[in-house]
């Protein structure tokens, strides 16, 4: 039988991601994994290094793990770690009675209604004690975002349902999926089909980057096996399908410093 990482909860800290990260550091991560989580974050960091609010009545979390072979678990870990968000607020709004319209942003955001409800910050984090997989989950739960500096592209559960949530049962309930989100490796059939079957995308012709420096006009056309996106671009008179960049996982070394 499996185990599940204990929770310590936090009153208020700097970065719950920064917190995992001086765990891993300090040989203070167990080998079945821990949680770290707070009511409130001061210093809470979003993708590409941005400040992501954090105050009260959200659910700021992250889950350290020591990783064993790196290969086997970071392939796909980033839509997967999508997926169990995504299936997290799928069940919470099962009991909602609200109709709400869940959407996986590729490839690790969740969109309630068309704005961002959660996002998720994963990470590694080298040191004499070896890898550490550090996922960081920022869920609005109980929050207001509407009349706040990302009012115009966030919500959250409460916002959109009218229901409060008790974040210590919704972390519990992210627990069992993150879980299993960090034991599988590739994207087998049923993460890959909750993606697909998830996934959000603009609508009609849309910029993107090419990743040759340049940008075309492109459509979404949907997921592939492999779990990257298709896009069908259209410059000129011939279309052809470009797959964007899969998932990244940052990097750190115990002497990067980083958000701590
Ligand atoms: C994003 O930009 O979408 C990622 C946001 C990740 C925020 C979470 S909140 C808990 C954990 N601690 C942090 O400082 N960041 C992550």
């Amino acid at each position: 039988m499996t185990t599940e990482p204990p929770i310590q909860w936090f009153e208020e800290v700097d970065s719950t991601n920064a917190l995992a990260a001086r765990a891993a550091r300090a040989g203070d991560v167990p080998p079945g994994g821990v949680i770290f989580a707070a009511r409130r974050q001061t210093e809470g960091v979003g993708q590409r290094g941005r400040r992501w609010l954090s105050p009260i009545g959200g659910l700021w979390c992250s889950f350290a793990w020591p990783l064993g072979n790196p290969v086997d678990v970071l392939p796909g870990l980033g839509l997967r770690v999508g997926v169990a968000c995504l299936r997290s607020l799928d069940e919470m709004m099962s009991s909602v009675g609200t109709a709400v319209d869940l959407r996986l942003k590729w490839p690790n955001d969740v969109l309630l209604n068309r704005r961002k409800v959660c996002g998720t910050l994963c990470e590694t984090i080298a040191s004499k004690w070896g890898p550490t997989l550090v996922v960081g989950v920022g869920m609005n739960v109980n929050n207001r975002v509407a009349e706040g500096e990302v009012g115009a592209t966030a919500t959250s559960v409460v916002e959109a349902t009218g229901s409060e949530k008790d974040v210590e049962q919704v972390l519990l309930a992210l627990r069992g999926h993150l879980m299993a989100a960090v034991r599988t490796g590739g994207l087998p059939g049923a993460w890959l089909e909750s993606a697909q079957r998830g996934l959000h995308g603009p609508e009609g012709w849309t910029a993107i980057r090419d990743g040759l420096g340049g940008a075309c006009r492109a459509r979404l056309e949907g997921m592939a096996d492999n779990g990257r996106v298709m896009f069908t671009c259209l410059d000129g008179p011939v279309s052809l399908v470009l797959e964007r960049a899969f998932p990244e996982v940052h990097f750190r070394s115990s002497r990067d410093s980083g958000t701590t």
